[in-house]
């Protein structure tokens, strides 16, 4: 979309979508029905299919089709000593919280002011910030450790603390030698999951961006100190080809270098990518260069050898580590977000998510003229049934309610890509309408053809 119509739009955006999202069927408030719980969101049959398909596609990309990358799916709960080695437990995952003392509301301090997106010192307050709620005077900011803790077994007592994971990347290391043992691959190479993480994030909000529970999808790339570059500029380009085929426009996304003094402890090189979020320009996804530091660290904490051996030479080393780091949940909305398009104006005016093909809920969807006729009734059930086991695995729906008009605007603005409709027409000569999405166009096609048309269009 022209960076002009998206300005215009901007201020209702995420409005538009909250309830998009809601009406349809894509992201419901969590526990709706008890009046909810701050900032959970549950997806919803729609939801569900773009978010598994989301992971789906990332996981044929970066995995399956492959040579070098191999998955695994690891417990969420690990060992509390992996957060000691890795850090988490330490000051480097920690934000700094204000709590106004007129209103009592907490705030991130990186998050007042000017500065947004960077964690920055104690030493850096300024001392005039007032609470943006009341205007109230703010506490001194402290150390907040992101950690969610429970208990195992029914004492919760400090032996039995343990911590969900707030990423999936420690589980990849803790596996390295594992997947080296059994899959004997040689450097360079990467370990790849995807799952839940857990931050006890001080103001989560703008509706799935800022979670406490959410999705990633990472690799840790195990490379030879001396080609780490090189590695983490290919990453850099797979992230930059992976967001255009999400069909999010590559103008709305911006790379930054974070400088000396503000990544996070492990990294040598960071690069941001950051989304123009209709609250901001925030990140979206993120590439670090974390050097031997979580393999070292995990040495030395578990005693156990961690090293790799060249099979040429016979050295042992730490290899060095690229990861990209994908949020599923910042996936789906950017492209919610990206592909929303309004136009037209009064009963003229239409909303459709132009989403690409491969990643709409439904591809396909199949319906009759009129639902009161029951030959065409029977005869678009016939078309529905055929298309749901093509070769390909068309992901088609059908609507016999409303009339034709809501039923191609309901389409429309879950992304449907093609509707087929069954008229009068199609009983004489057994073709069909075809209508496209993005021009609202039909063009007639006979019902013998459909398998083989969509299959080239999908
Ligand atoms: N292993 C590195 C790591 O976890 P991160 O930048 O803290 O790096 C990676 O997180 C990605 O996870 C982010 O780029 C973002 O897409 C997603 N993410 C992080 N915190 C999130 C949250 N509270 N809610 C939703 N997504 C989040």
């Amino acid at each position: 979309m022209q960076n002009v119509e998206r300005k215009n739009m901007e201020n209702d955006l995420m409005d538009k979508i909250v309830s998009l999202c809601k009406r349809r069927g894509f992201i419901f408030p969590g526990s709706e029905i008890y009046g909810g719980l701050a900032n959970s969101w549950d997806y919803g049959p729609l939801g569900v299919e773009l978010k598994n398909t989301i992971k789906q596609m990332w996981w044929d990309r970066f995995v399956r089709s492959r040579s070098d990358v191999f998955g695994i799916d690891a417990a969420l709960l690990m060992n509390s000593k992996v957060w000691e080695a890795s850090g988490h437990l330490g000051a480097g995952f920690a934000d700094e919280l204000v709590e106004c003392k007129k209103c009592h509301q907490r705030f991130r301090f990186d998050e007042l002011g000017e500065i947004s997106d960077f964690r920055f010192q104690i030493s850096d307050l300024n001392q005039n910030q007032k609470c943006p709620e009341c205007g109230g005077e703010l506490t001194t900011p402290r150390k907040f450790n992101l950690m969610l803790k429970t208990f195992l077994g029914p004492a919760e007592e400090k032996a039995n603390e343990v911590y969900f994971r707030p990423e999936t990347a420690q589980a990849m290391f803790v596996n390295f030698k594992n997947v080296l043992d059994t899959m004997r691959p040689k450097l360079p190479f990467g370990i790849a999951q995807t799952g839940k993480a857990f931050r006890n994030e001080i103001t989560p909000g703008n509706f799935i961006f800022r979670m406490r529970e959410f999705e990633q999808m990472e690799i840790e790339y195990f490379v030879r100190e001396e080609e780490w570059k090189d590695r983490f500029d290919h990453w850099q380009d797979e992230i930059k080809r992976w967001i255009g085929d999400l069909g999010v426009d590559l103008a709305h996304v911006h790379e930054i270098d974070i400088p000396d003094g503000e990544r996070a402890h492990y990294s040598k090189r960071t690069m941001d990518f950051e989304y123009d979020f209709p609250f901001g320009r925030k990140e979206l996804y993120g590439l670090a260069y974390r050097t031997d530091f979580d393999l070292r660290n995990h040495e030395k904490a578990s005693g156990k050898n961690l090293k790799y051996r060249d099979p040429d030479t016979n050295e042992e080393f730490w290899p060095h580590v690229i990861e990209p780091t994908w949020g599923v949940d910042r996936s789906a909305l950017a492209v919610l977000l990206d592909t929303y398009r309004e136009t037209g104006e009064g009963k003229d005016k239409r909303v459709y998510l132009k989403l690409p093909p491969k990643l709409a809920p439904y591809q396909v969807a199949v319906f009759p003229l009129l639902a009161n006729k029951p030959q065409l009734v029977e005869k678009a059930q016939g078309i529905y049934n055929k298309l749901r086991v093509t070769s390909y695995e068309l992901r088609v729906t059908t609507d016999m309610r409303g009339n034709i008009g809501k039923r191609y605007y309901a389409q429309d603005e879950i992304g449907t890509p093609w509707c087929v409709t069954v008229d009068f027409q199609t009983l004489e000569d057994d073709t069909v309408t075809v209508r496209d999405r993005d021009t609202a166009e039909q063009i007639r096609k006979s019902i013998a053809d459909l398998d083989a048309y969509f299959g080239e269009m999908v």
